[in-house]
């Protein structure tokens, strides 16, 4: 039988898209086995939805902008969006593809769960995320599975595709991608920005794998086979950041939020987090790895497993 498939995003630099596409090209790929085809050519239709903002965010970003979406994007404050239209009542598949912002949901992200027709399409139907981070999103998934619970929706897949780089070489390179505009590589010397144009043509593979558990009408095990191939690839040294990063995001932007001179604040907020980014962090990491990893394997292994499943921690 025919499947409804909805692929739902935003993307402000165009890497959502391409990664969307190249996921979305998977996903209408001829059947590898035809144990799974119920009717060759018959694979389903796709329906791609690019959200827009009704004040969307320009890009390249400027800093004051890029600091001033901190407070909403934490306090996960949506921002209009137009209309989404959808074709259809009900679907059997959505794909909501994101990008984190601030260990968050971006503001457009955000804003796409919050309207009426997305909540309703949510409800009692498989979803599949589709993460394009820099390196940090765990804890932007965590609070999205929270949303796709309130919607009565079941996750059944994740994909998260990041910058491979090492934690402050991407923190300059996406720096110079936002504010200048271009993925390229900053002095000639830095690796380019973002996800690889390699990882960006392997997603085909992962919807292709999303498309045969999709025929099977059975979605178990499909985490499983994203992982295996290396759909999520979890590191240790985020786990760390990102549990101690969002609180101390939250009381910035709960601060920032209430202030009468919110631009003074944003731009010690901006100081605040190179620091932490580029000397907090690695000391942070370097501490750990000498003090505490060697004797938390268990723990860091079993936190690494929670990360790459679909579950949520109770
Ligand atoms: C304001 C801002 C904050 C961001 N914060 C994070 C973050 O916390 N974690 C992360 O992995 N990537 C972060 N990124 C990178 C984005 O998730 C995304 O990969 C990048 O902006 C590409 O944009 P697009 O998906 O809109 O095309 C941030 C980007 C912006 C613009």
């Amino acid at each position: 039988m025919s499947k409804k498939i909805l692929v739902l995003y935003y993307s402000q630099t165009g890497q959502l898209t391409e990664i969307v596409e190249n996921f979305v090209l998977g996903l209408k790929s001829p059947f590898v086995s035809s144990r799974l085809s119920e009717r060759e050519g018959d694979l389903g239709v796709v329906e791609v939805v690019r959200a827009k903002p009704k004040n969307d965010f320009a890009f390249p970003w400027t800093s004051e902008r890029f600091f001033d979406a901190m407070p909403e994007t934490v306090l996960a404050i949506p921002a209009p969006i137009e209309k989404i239209e959808l074709k259809e009542a009900k679907y059997d598949l959505v794909v909501f593809a994101y990008q984190p912002w601030y260990l968050s949901l971006s503001i457009p992200a955000n804003s796409i769960l919050a309207t009426d027709e997305v909540k309703k399409i949510l409800k009692d139907t498989p979803v599949v995320t589709l993460i394009g981070a820099r390196n940090m999103w765990l804890s932007s998934q965590e609070k999205l599975k929270k949303i796709l619970k309130e919607a009565g929706a079941n996750l059944v897949g994740n994909i998260a595709l990041v910058d491979r780089n090492q934690n402050s070489i991407s923190a300059i390179t996406i720096l110079h991608w936002m504010m200048n505009g271009k993925k390229d590589s900053y002095l000639g010397i830095f690796p380019k920005p973002g996800v690889s144009d390699e990882d960006i043509s392997n997603t085909k593979v992962f919807g292709k794998t999303v498309l045969e558990f999709l025929q099977k009408v059975n979605f178990d095990g499909l985490q499983q086979q994203l992982v295996y191939q290396n759909a999520v690839d979890i590191k240790p040294d985020y786990m760390i950041i990102e549990k101690l990063a969002p609180r101390l995001f939250l009381i910035w932007a709960n601060f920032i939020s209430k202030r009468k001179n919110r631009t003074a604040w944003l731009v010690v907020y901006k100081y605040y987090l190179l620091f932490a980014l580029f000397i907090i962090a690695p000391i942070v990491l370097t501490v750990n790895a000498i003090l505490f990893r060697p004797f938390m394997r268990n723990k860091i292994r079993e936190k690494k497993k929670y990360y790459e499943g679909v579950g949520m921690m109770e």
